[in-house]
């Protein structure tokens, strides 16, 4: 009796921390609606707001918050947001409590990396950041130079990286004012951990954060 005991109260603290994590995530068509915010009334309203509460989003605002990061809206494959020649080089990783998704813009769909709740590694130390449903971590990838029809210089490439990155968290900051959602973009992140955590190999730049969920 002792050792089933034992053994339920395991299970319940498992179960209490850990969070099983879907190894693809298909996200729900984002619905195009006339009557949400006027892009005027979110600019107006647009602030970072740091007082999350531990609440999931619904499928429906994941997939609005992703699709504002680093959807497609055209057919030709051209995206939400501006890019230097047309190269997608920020990639969109998206880090809940079950684990650490990486976005494929051309499937709208959410990849399992890694499994577990990793939302503190994406900061130096500030602790909403352990509350937010959603962290998204934003990183520039060389690779995607590779085909382009003309190759700038490396510093140009980062920069230009830096910029679409501007352009996509201002993009979700207003798609969370439309939601009623909280965000706050964060410089401070714990780069070297996130590296490790989400496998990213070494000539990838952690360009910025950026923290979205549900506040008081
Ligand atoms: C590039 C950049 C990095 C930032 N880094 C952080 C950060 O690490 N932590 C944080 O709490 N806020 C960060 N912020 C948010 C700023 O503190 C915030 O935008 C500023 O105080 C102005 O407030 P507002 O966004 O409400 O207008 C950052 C903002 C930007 C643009």
């Amino acid at each position: 009796m002792k050792k089933f005991l034992l053994t339920l109260a395991v299970i319940v603290m498992m179960s209490a921390t850990s969070y099983a994590a879907q190894n693809e995530i298909i996200l729900p068509t984002v619905e195009v609606k006339s009557k949400e915010l006027s892009v005027t009334q979110a600019l107006q309203q647009r602030r970072s707001n740091r007082n999350f509460v531990d609440k999931d989003l619904t499928s429906a605002q994941l997939s609005k918050i992703l699709w504002a990061a680093n959807g497609i809206t055209h057919d030709d494959g051209k995206r939400v947001n501006p890019a230097a020649l047309g190269v997608q080089s920020v990639e969109v990783y998206a880090v809940t409590k079950e684990g650490i998704y990486l976005y494929d813009p051309a499937n709208h769909k959410l990849k399992l990396i890694a499994e577990g709740d990793f939302r503190s590694v994406t900061t130096t130390g500030q602790s909403f950041v352990g509350k937010a449903a959603v962290n998204l971590v934003y990183v520039e990838t060389p690779d995607a130079w590779a085909n382009a029809r003309m190759i700038p210089p490396r510093d140009a490439q980062i920069s230009f990286a830096n910029i679409t990155a501007g352009a996509m968290v201002q993009s979700v900051a207003l798609i969370a004012e439309t939601e009623g959602l909280g965000n706050c973009v964060r410089g401070s992140i714990n780069r070297d951990e996130f590296k490790k955590v989400a496998k990213l190999s070494d000539d990838k730049i952690i360009l910025l954060a950026q923290s979205v969920g549900k506040c008081d």
